[in-house]
């Protein structure tokens, strides 16, 4: 689904596929993107994607996989449990950004994104757009929010300029409701919330204000 307003993604950083599929069927109708967490990629492996895939065909099914390297056989493994888009770590090898695109491009609406955490180069960002990368996450990582590291001026500028660049851009890292409007003017393609959806006293009506201030902010 692709609209001018951002997305909203929710992001199963759960330890178990059963916790899984109790968020997701409370927050479903008022999300776009489903993603099967890396946590939950190490728990459940791609099982945890095919489930998700069979139950909610309707929905982009993102496995948060941080490919490192072996680009072709683990996003083939992703695409083939049913994952719309996979993702790269930043430090992968471009040849490692290259054969998970090809393999995208084996499925219709397949699609990679470099994951943005930690360390990357501006000179890299031009060589994943020539590689034919359209999709990045800026992640503030968790261990660097849980050590206080809050969103700043250098965040919406480096967004700023990915967008600028031609990307495709989410932003994501312990996102609250109250962060949203700090990129407001920036086409942004998706917002990803975990833990401010899941954890949640009531996750669908944190899902429906996330979706409602988008709408209010990008409308
Ligand atoms: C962790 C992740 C998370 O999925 C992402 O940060 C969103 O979760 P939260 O909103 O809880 O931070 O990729 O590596």
């Amino acid at each position: 689904m692709t609209t001018s307003l951002p997305m909203l993604q929710v992001a199963l950083d759960n330890q178990c596929l059963a916790d899984a599929l109790t968020s997701t069927r409370l927050v479903h109708e008022h999300i776009d993107v489903i993603e099967v967490g890396t946590i939950l990629c190490v728990a459940e492996g791609v099982s945890a994607v095919r489930n998700l895939k069979a139950l909610y065909p309707e929905k982009i099914i993102l496995a948060d996989a941080k490919i490192a390297d072996a680009g072709s056989i683990l996003s083939k493994m992703c695409f083939d449990a049913g994952a719309d888009w996979t993702t790269v770590i930043c430090c992968a090898d471009i040849n490692t950004v290259k054969s998970a695109i090809k393999e995208a491009k084996n499925k219709e609406g397949g699609d990679v994104q470099i994951e943005l955490t930690g360390y990357w180069t501006w000179e890299q960002a031009e060589a994943w757009r020539e590689a034919g990368i359209e999709q990045v996450v800026y992640h503030r990582s968790r261990d660097a929010q849980a050590a206080g590291v809050a969103w700043g001026e250098s965040d919406i500028n480096t967004v700023r300029k990915l967008s600028d660049m031609g990307f495709k851009v989410t932003v994501t890292g312990g996102l609250a409701m109250e962060d949203l409007h700090l990129f407001r003017g920036i086409p942004i393609h998706v917002f990803i919330a975990g833990r401010s959806i899941r954890d949640a006293q009531c996750p669908a009506t944190a899902a429906a204000q996330f979706k409602q201030t988008i709408a209010e902010l990008w409308g």
